[in-house]
């Protein structure tokens, strides 16, 4: 069995999605029937729903699942309208947050600059960053540079000892939501992304930190594809958009990647 502390993760962002109380509540029931019964010895599961729900998510019964938030602001508390804080995500379960989406540095227009400032302000209030890594179409080129860049902005000023609690997840902008399969990227491509991160976290916090630091791949992680992209480029799980929304299927990679550690 692994320590607790190196279980792989799969990680649902619900993205924008479960509309209504009822929406939800039907959610979790299919979340409750497909772990009923179940062990999982490898895999932490985390559950990110849109800020609405995690009231909803706080009093729901179901200890198998972690519970975690799509975005956070900086600063604990006061006059930032429209924001939430690390603090209101601590007092409402939440013990991850996802920080740097894609889609968050493209619509919203989130620079490496908040990010770093979104992770500071995450750890300080004993949540674990998902710091996602992203390059676009026209970075697909230059893809190790752009990576390297963002780790290094993003992760400026983390010490040795707090870069374990950040999961860092491999994010190619050009292959999430995507039905096309050419816009996926092969076990290789995630091998090779994969050593960027190790290198830079070897490079900047030494090898046997870096051991301790987990990588993991999202974008249009499927059943059909999940072996190929997170298991045999030997990531450290996943996180899922679109499939997370189906239960069953949601729960059939959670035990791909249960059973192949
Ligand atoms: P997708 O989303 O699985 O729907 O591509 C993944 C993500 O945004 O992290």
């Amino acid at each position: 069995m692994l320590k607790k502390s190196m279980k792989k993760l799969v990680i649902a962002n619900l993205k924008m999605n479960l509309l209504s109380p009822a929406e939800r509540d039907l959610y979790l029931k299919g979340i409750d029937r497909v772990t009923a019964g179940k062990k999982f010895e490898n895999t932490e599961i985390i559950l990110c729903p849109p800020f609405v729900h995690l009231e909803g998510f706080k009093k729901w019964k179901n200890r198998k699942v972690a519970r975690g938030a799509q975005n956070v602001f900086w600063e604990d508390k006061g006059s930032f309208t429209g924001e939430i804080s690390p603090k209101m995500l601590k007092n409402f379960g939440c013990d991850y947050v996802i920080v740097g989406h894609s889609e968050r540095r493209k619509n919203i227009r989130e620079n490496d600059q908040d990010v770093n400032l979104k992770i500071m302000a995450a750890l300080k209030n004993g949540i674990k960053p998902i710091l996602c890594i992203s390059e676009d179409d026209n970075q697909k080129e230059t893809e190790s540079n752009a990576m390297m860049e963002q780790l290094q902005n993003c992760l400026n000023g983390i010490s040795d000892g707090k870069i374990e609690n950040i999961i860092i997840c491999y994010e190619p902008a050009w292959a999430i939501s995507s039905n096309n399969p050419d816009h996926l990227p092969t076990t290789n491509d995630v091998m090779s992304a994969r050593l960027v991160i190790k290198k830079f976290l070897v490079a900047n916090y030494g090898a046997k930190i870096a051991e301790k630091v987990r990588i993991i791949y999202g974008g249009s992680v499927a059943l059909g594809n999940v072996t190929n992209i997170c298991i045999n480029s030997g990531m450290d799980g996943a996180l899922i958009g679109k499939e997370s929304l189906t239960p069953g299927n949601f729960m059939k990679i959670v035990e791909m990647i249960e059973n192949n550690c």
